[in-house]
């Protein structure tokens, strides 16, 4: 198969100096693309800024904001059969880059935020068939709840439901768990572990899938 994964933090920019990102570390989508590429898949990995090295046979681009993103997983979307978007996409964009670096001269600031492009929403609207999509949705409460919305009003084939926010798992951490969700209703829970052993799991659910599509 044809995968595209994506996956990392994003960085907007504020001034010459300055961004906002949150805590992705990669490590959940670049254990997805090496298990993926170890099975034999063709895999291309959108990555943010992150401190790991390209898995094997990958290939990988790195991208800084959710603009670039957004505009390398359309190029690349038309061709994949499965589509999994592990990346952490900022959700905000500051509305106006300072041109020069901000100076210290006031107690309070603010910065004006506007909304970036929803990239999995769009792939949605755009999905070929027989196209697999898969996001993930990371929340702090009301897991499977808010993440079977997002499978819903994304027009997704699968939604990897992980909390984030805990000690033990999630976003900088080498281990996660997972409630996987597809469309059709069916429910896998995949408990805590390592991210590598979770990717395995993953793959193998999403790629069996395609087998019974086709
Ligand atoms: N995503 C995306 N583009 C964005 C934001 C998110 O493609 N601008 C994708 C993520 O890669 C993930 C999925 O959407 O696969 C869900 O991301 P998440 O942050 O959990 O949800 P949001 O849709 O951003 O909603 P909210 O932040 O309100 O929970």
């Amino acid at each position: 198969m044809r995968v595209l994964i994506t996956a990392g933090p994003t960085r907007e920019k504020i001034d010459p100096v300055r961004y906002i990102s949150n805590y992705s570390s990669g490590k959940m989508g670049f254990a997805l693309a090496e298990t993926a590429a170890r099975k034999g898949h063709r895999v291309t990995l959108v990555s943010g800024p992150v401190s790991l090295v390209s898995p094997k046979s990958v290939r990988t681009i790195f991208i800084e904001s959710a603009a670039e993103m957004a505009c390398e997983v359309r190029r690349l979307a038309k061709s994949a059969d499965l589509i999994i978007m592990a990346a952490a996409v900022a959700d905000y964009t500051p509305a106006k880059f300072a041109k020069d670096k901000i100076k210290k001269t006031r107690t309070v600031i603010s910065i004006r935020l506007k909304k970036t492009e929803d990239i999995l929403a769009g792939l949605g609207r755009t999905k070929r068939k027989g196209q697999i999509l898969v996001g993930f949705a990371a929340e702090t409460s009301e897991l499977l709840k808010n993440a079977r919305l997002k499978l819903e009003k994304k027009n997704l084939d699968w939604i990897v439901a992980n909390e984030v926010g805990k000690k033990d798992r999630g976003f900088s951490s080498d281990n996660n768990a997972a409630t996987l969700i597809s469309r059709r209703g069916k429910k896998i829970v995949l408990p805590l572990q390592s991210k590598k052993s979770l990717a395995e799991k993953i793959i193998r659910i999403l790629t069996t899938e395609h087998t019974e599509k086709h």
